[in-house]
């Protein structure tokens, strides 16, 4: 793929955006804000629905390099990766068995505990005396989600089994895990290299789908004001977590910091948002780079497995 900018300018990139998620809506929007940036820039940019007919809407658009902007299933999942693998066509992000790993939060907490990285604790959970155990608050919520989509916290064990239901709609499979009290904070990884930290104070407690995409449901810390001490730990769990998991170009990873000073490891999320109110842009440019330049820094990282992607520790 491109090593230079120079080179990159030559390349024909693809966006690919939409999909069939539930997140179809904000990839819309990341994947438009990332084509229209490139256009102004003067790179050549078909934009693809990635939809059903993908394959063919690839071979026919004749693309050098897939700029991946889905979020959720089949988009940000490892199975849009797997095509593009097919395809030989190189691809921004994470590889397949990343891309899998980090869509799946049990799986991916695996991984995590093996390492000895900090996340709370869990289980599967079908009905609510599996909870029994866990303790009380308890956050339930899809395994394979994104944006909050189905998620609660619990206070009592009465509201259990409904938050279950209502978790594992369209047959999801449901995560029980312990709710933890502290500051909700966020870490931009770029190839392998942490950006400022952002913290996110949720007008009304709880960040979910409204207050994350809504304008001025959220406010936004950058960086986030904690003690050397701190920042290191939470920076520390989010690089590790990274390279626990194979990921590879950009990924942002969600920590809470507890009360009592650790920090806990949410999920590493491979694909994230480029929206106008995204986190990752946010951090970056906190670091100094702009939203083209950061969209120019991914789109460089881009490879396939077997060729021009750079290594994780999962490929
Ligand atoms: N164990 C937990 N303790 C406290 N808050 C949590 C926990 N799990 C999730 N949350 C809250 O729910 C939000 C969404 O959960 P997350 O696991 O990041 O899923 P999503 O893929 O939907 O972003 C988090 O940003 C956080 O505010
Ligand atoms: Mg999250």
């Amino acid at each position: 793929m491109a090593r230079t900018i120079a080179e990159l300018k030559k390349k024909k990139i693809g966006v690919l955006m939409g999909g069939v998620s539930e997140e179809r809506e904000i990839s819309l929007k990341t994947g438009r804000s990332v084509a229209s940036t490139l256009r102004s820039a003067g790179y050549r940019v078909s934009s693809i629905d990635a939809g059903a007919d993908l394959a063919t809407r690839l071979r026919r658009s004749r693309i050098d390099v897939a700029f991946i902007a889905l979020h959720g299933r089949l988009g940000e999942d490892g199975c849009v990766q797997g095509l593009l693998e097919v395809m030989g066509i190189p691809y921004t992000g994470s590889k397949v068995l990343s891309s899998a790993l980090c869509m799946d939060k049990a799986e991916a907490k695996k991984i995590l505990a093996f390492h000895g990285i900090k996340t709370p604790r869990w289980r599967i959970v079908e009905r609510r005396e599996e909870a029994d155990g866990l303790g009380l608050p308890l956050v339930i919520k899809p395994v394979s989600g994104g944006s909050a989509i189905g998620a609660s916290i619990v206070k009592n064990r009465a509201a259990i089994g409904r938050a279950i239901a209502r978790a594992g709609r369209s047959g999801r499979r449901v995560m029980a895990e312990g709710f933890i009290s502290g500051r909700e904070l966020t870490v931009g990884v770029l190839d392998s290299v942490a950006l400022p930290v952002v913290e996110i104070l949720p007008k009304r407690g709880f960040y979910d789908f409204a207050a994350k995409y809504t304008k001025g449901g959220c406010e936004f810390e950058v960086p986030a004001r904690l003690t050397p001490a701190q920042e290191k730990r939470v920076t520390d769990s989010a690089l590790a977590s990274c390279a626990a998991l194979g990921c590879t170009g950009a990924a942002r990873v969600d920590v809470i910091l507890s009360g009592r000073g650790a920090a806990y490891v949410i999920e590493v999320n491979t694909i994230p948002g480029m929206t106008g109110l995204s986190l990752l842009p946010m951090a970056a440019e906190a670091a100094g780079i702009d939203y083209l330049s950061l969209i120019e820094r991914i789109l460089l990282g881009a490879g396939c497995a077997g060729g021009a992607g750079q290594g994780g520790a999962i490929n």
